[in-house]
């Protein structure tokens, strides 16, 4: 395994071990067991009518939406990811929550012969395609697990904002807008986002930042046709200090600060 594939997945492992017993709230667990949902305002009203549908929730963590989605009225729903310890707490939630969902071990780069399957709906949310080098071969992915007439949801931290520190008060660019494959921005973070108090060990992650641009193009070379892109003013985590939660779980940046887009969102089909 790769170097960055492999310090990625240590601090995953880790982090789904910290989730999976999640006491901030950040995610949901409680709503989740009881038949509930985990997803934020924002794609719970984008994601459209879920009845019938089979649908893949791609780097499903610990599987809390992938059961929401069920919860939703999905006909089935199956979950991948590459971490072992964040399926295994997914696969005890479903448990617990006593939701049918299969759960399935894999490098999104190999979800199509690992899942075996195509679906209606393939869900993307916050915080994937950033560990993904090739965002070209992650719509191919995209592209294959889905069967014609399939929809794409995607929502995501903008990659203008992922450009961004917090310094002296204000956003300030720190990193270029395209990080090339080889050569990814290194972080080390010393705990998780969701502001669980419990250090990290594996501290290093490699990340991505592809543009918009790239992100559209890579869809409609894999033969995807677009449905709508959004911008938004807020996003699930607290990306900079000071962020104001202005509905359940969304933050928006603090008063005076200038309107930086803070997530986006595309829905497209795989035609028929
Ligand atoms: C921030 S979480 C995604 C959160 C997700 N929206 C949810 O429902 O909780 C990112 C996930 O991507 C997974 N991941 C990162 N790189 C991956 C890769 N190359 N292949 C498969 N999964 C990956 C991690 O294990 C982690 O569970």
């Amino acid at each position: 395994m790769h170097e960055h594939l492999s310090a990625n997945l240590a601090n995953w492992n880790e982090r789904a071990r910290l989730h999976a017993t999640d006491t901030t709230g950040s995610y949901r667990i409680a709503e989740v067991l009881s038949g509930g949902s985990s997803l934020h305002a924002i794609e719970a009203g984008e994601i459209g009518d879920l009845a019938g549908l089979d649908v893949v929730h791609l780097q499903c963590h610990i599987g809390l939406d992938t059961l929401s989605l069920k919860h939703l009225g999905a006909r089935s729903v199956t979950g991948l990811d590459f971490s072992p310890d964040a399926l295994a707490a997914a696969r005890d939630f479903a448990a617990r929550a006593g939701t049918d969902a299969r759960f399935v071990e894999a490098s999104l780069y190999d979800a199509p012969a690992a899942l075996g399957a195509q679906y209606d709906f393939a869900f993307v949310t916050w915080g994937a395609i950033n560990w993904l080098p090739d965002i070209a071969a992650w719509a191919r992915v995209v592209a294959d697990v889905l069967r014609p007439g399939g929809r794409l949801y995607l929502l995501e931290g903008h990659p203008v904002l992922n450009q961004c520190e917090w310094r002296d008060g204000a956003p300030v660019f720190a990193y270029d807008r395209m990080t090339p494959r080889t050569q990814p921005l290194a972080f080390d973070e010393t705990h998780t986002y969701t502001g669980d108090e419990r250090p990290l060990t594996q501290t290093r992650t490699y990340e991505w930042i592809h543009p918009i641009s790239d992100i559209i193009n890579a869809l409609i070379s894999a033969g995807m046709r677009l449905d709508f892109l959004r911008e938004h003013d807020l996003i699930s985590w607290e990306f900079f200090p000071g962020m104001i939660e202005v509905q359940e779980d969304l933050f928006a940046l603090p008063p005076g600060v200038p309107r930086l887009p803070m997530s986006f969102s595309i829905g497209a089909t795989k035609p028929l």
